[in-house]
């Protein structure tokens, strides 16, 4: 578009790049964020979807119906700004706009204003009006940290030699136990929605040697918690010829990597939501590791000091406030191993030291963020291996491929699942899962 006031065409610019144009006359794409005024000056705020930016309108500057056309602007109303960019050091994001142009694309009428108001709304409101939540600041900055973990995580895996392979959605059988299956007709016969992509990865590893695998996953969730989702996504890397001890040091690299790139690229972001950075710049590995028998030694102890309620019971898994207590113990994440086989799932590798214990580990994030990865050792022996899905009970006409796999070649081999939704509350210090993708399923949600 060309400008009234200087005659040439103005370049388009983001909010977040500005930096690059100080001085210089630039074009928005942008939305309304908020406005005040004060005699004859006006202060739109507007937001474009890379961040926010305080534009000044002075009467003088600008022709009548331009200060008119501000002056009316409603919450989220569109338009096509432009103006010469100027620094400040009091502005959030560090420059200001002296608006010479706005070409109102679309105005919300005064009768229909945008639901959304600068005032607080409860959570039930603010999720039944979730597609246009995220156009608010902070709903804005966490889609973008999450943007860059998912990235991060993807070049991490993509430059240590792991090779994306995509398992299927629609499945057989069961991964993670049957009771948070969701089933599928499938032409007449009963299919079932992902619950992990492990099962398939650990065949793409045994072609490809180093593998992951990054997709939505689904389980039939029947708790309330603020840590469950039935629709996420989760990143699985999976490895041939590894144990339990490759697992945890790929697990610390990994989560050390994605916190890193975080702080590096995104803190614009960090800022804006009020995340304390100094708990993050401590997520560097070595990542303390403990193992079952400790972490019980520990709420055991905790307890007896009257420092939790619930006491807990030897053998069992862990629940959430225990994840809570032993995890807000350390400013790193802690990496907890050897769980009883018998708490956790089918096909992991027992520990030959002690059978009852299963080479498998827990990551929990600080700050009482609980579990975000889990991972194993998978079981490489073909006997033991059928011997443990006939105990659960799973049908094993659906694993005869998957029994395959230590019938031909079969090695040790090891990998994790990372809930993204987890990684970005914790990184992000967030209440609940439900604010970490755009649009959250859970028990009692499926709108918008
Ligand atoms: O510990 P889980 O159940 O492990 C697996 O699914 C393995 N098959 C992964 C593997 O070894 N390849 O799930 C892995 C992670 C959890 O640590 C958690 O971060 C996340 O997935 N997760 C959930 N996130 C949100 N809502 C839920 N209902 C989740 N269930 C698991
Ligand atoms: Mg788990």
């Amino acid at each position: 578009m060309t400008d009234a006031v200087a005659g040439a065409p103005a370049p388009l610019a983001t909010i977040a790049t500005l930096g690059r144009h100080e001085g210089e006359r630039v074009t928005l794409h942008a939305w309304l964020y908020n406005a005040r005024a004060s005699g004859k000056l006006l202060f739109p705020i507007f937001r474009d979807g890379t961040g926010t930016i305080q534009g000044i309108v002075p009467k003088a500057a600008v022709s009548e119906a331009v200060f008119e056309s501000v002056k009316k602007l409603t919450q989220e109303s569109s338009a096509i700004v432009t103006g010469k960019v100027r620094a400040d050091a009091r502005a959030p994001g560090g420059y200001e706009l002296d608006v010479e142009d706005v070409e109102v694309i679309q105005r919300v009428p005064e009768e229909t204003p945008f639901p959304i108001s600068l005032k607080e709304h409860g959570t039930d409101f603010l999720m039944e009006h979730r597609h246009l939540w995220i156009r608010t600041p902070r709903q804005s900055a966490i889609l973008r940290i999450r943007a860059e973990i998912v990235k991060a995580a993807r070049d991490y895996l993509d430059d240590n030699g792991f090779t994306l392979t995509d398992p299927p959605i629609l499945t057989p059988a069961a991964c993670e136990g049957t009771s948070t299956l969701f089933p599928v007709e499938y032409f007449g016969e009963e299919a079932y929605l992902t619950q992990s992509g492990q099962l398939y990865i650990e065949s793409t590893a045994l072609a490809l040697g180093k593998v992951y695998s990054f997709g939505p996953t689904f389980r039939a969730e029947k708790s309330k918690t603020r840590r469950h989702l039935t629709e996420f996504w989760m990143v699985e890397p999976e490895m041939a010829f590894a144990g339990l001890e490759e697992l945890m040091v790929l697990a610390e690299e990994f989560i050390g990597f994605i916190v890193g790139r975080v702080l590096e690229r995104r803190l614009v972001d960090l800022k804006v939501i009020e995340r304390d950075i100094a708990k993050l710049q401590s997520v560097k590995p070595p990542f303390p590791r403990i193992s079952y028998d400790e972490a019980a030694a520990m709420l055991d102890e905790a307890y007896t000091k009257g420092l939790i309620e619930n006491k807990f019971e030897y053998g069992d898994d862990f629940g959430s406030p225990d994840e809570t207590y032993l995890s807000s113990q350390y400013d790193r994440p802690v990496m907890v191993h050897r769980y009883p086989a018998n708490v956790k799932a089918f096909y992991m590798e027992p520990d030959p030291e002690n059978a009852k214990f299963a080479l498998c580990v827990d990551v929990l994030a600080p700050e009482g963020y609980g579990e975000i990865i889990g991972g194993s050792q998978r079981i490489s022996s073909y006997d033991l291996l059928k011997r443990r899905i006939e105990e659960h009970k799973l049908p094993l006409e659906a694993f005869g491929w998957y029994l395959d796999l230590r019938r031909y070649g079969s090695v040790p081999h090891a990998g994790f699942g990372m809930g993204i939704e987890r990684a970005v509350a914790w990184i992000c210090g967030l209440d609940h899962v439900r604010e970490t993708i755009p649009f959250a399923r859970t028990l009692n949600r499926m709108y918008p």
